[in-house]
């Protein structure tokens, strides 16, 4: 039987929308300024990442709840891997000098990165939703927030979820963890993943103020009216401060039994109470 034309073989070109994604780079100045398109695309191109970040970091957080440790482990590296990928895709607008940045930043009115709804839905799905960070996100939307973010704060974070998996799979808590990590192999190797994630937001915020301060000037607003004295300010939130805590507790844990050597052949560490780290997410 024929099938005609709908059922055709896809091509490159078909499968993924080439020509439409072509379409959507639209420089605002006039003239062209020919530094614009590579502006727009730089921009298009995180959002694009994002999108694949929300996604997988969903999966991970379902992973983690059916104790899917692979699988888990495996999407995480792939979020982070994604995030350095980005990193250096924002390096390429250290190209723009402040001249040329000038040539048709005007055009853009106050449309900022801080509108990204996906960069908000990332960090609320990761766990900063702390209650002065929600107030201000909720006032920067006029009191409501976009569905995609209302939903994502109505459901546990990743961090809850996080937080919660060593107890949820019977293993004691992040501390056992990482006291025996021969013993919680696959919680350690998570562990390892998610402060990784935290790591590389840090050096994407540090490299992206660095950005600004290199094409705007250290002390100049951007167009979303924010200095980079916000974007230092946003340096240090994290996702997971339960596992970074936890480090904390194992060296001073080690340093009150006298000993810096390996916890698990001294057996310095056997338990630990556990409160800490749950209410931490
Ligand atoms: C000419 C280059 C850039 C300048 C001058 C710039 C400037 C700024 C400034 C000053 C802010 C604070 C809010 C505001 O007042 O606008 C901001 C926020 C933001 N920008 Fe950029 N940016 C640039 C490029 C980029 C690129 C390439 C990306 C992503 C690849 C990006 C993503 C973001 C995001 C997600 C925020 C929100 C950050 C937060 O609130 O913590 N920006 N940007």
């Amino acid at each position: 039987m024929h099938l005609g034309k709908a059922l055709a073989e896809p091509t490159y070109s078909s499968y993924l929308q080439i020509g439409r994604l072509l379409e959507l780079q639209r420089p605002l100045s006039a003239p062209e300024h020919p530094d614009e398109l590579h502006f727009i695309v730089t921009h298009q191109a995180m959002e694009l990442w994002f999108k694949v970040m929300i996604h997988e970091l969903t999966r991970v957080q379902q992973y983690i709840a059916e104790q899917s440790w692979t699988q888990a482990i495996t999407k995480m590296r792939r979020v982070n891997a994604i995030l350095t990928a980005q990193t250096a895709q924002m390096d390429t607008l250290g190209s723009l000098d402040p001249q040329s940045f000038l040539g048709f930043r005007r055009f853009l009115g106050s449309a900022s990165g801080f509108q990204s709804v996906q960069f908000w839905a990332l960090e609320l799905l990761g766990g900063i939703r702390d209650p002065a960070y929600l107030n201000q996100l909720r006032r920067s939307y006029d009191g409501d927030l976009p569905p995609i973010l209302a939903k994502i704060v109505a459901a546990p974070s990743l961090a809850e979820t996080a937080s919660n998996a060593p107890r949820a799979a019977g293993t004691g808590d992040w501390f056992d963890v990482y006291a025996n990590p021969e013993c919680h192999g696959p919680l350690f190797l998570l562990g390892e993943e998610l402060i990784e994630y935290d790591r590389r937001w840090f050096i994407w915020r540090e490299e992206h103020m660095l950005l600004v301060e290199r094409i705007i000037g250290p002390g100049q607003h951007g167009t979303g009216g924010r200095s980079s004295h916000y974007l230092q300010h946003r340096l240090h939130h994290r996702c997971f401060p339960f596992i970074w805590d936890v480090r904390n507790r194992v060296t001073e844990t080690a340093a009150t039994q006298g000993t810096e050597t390996d916890l698990t052949v001294t057996g310095a560490i056997h338990r630990s109470n556990g409160t800490h780290l749950s209410q931490q997410a």
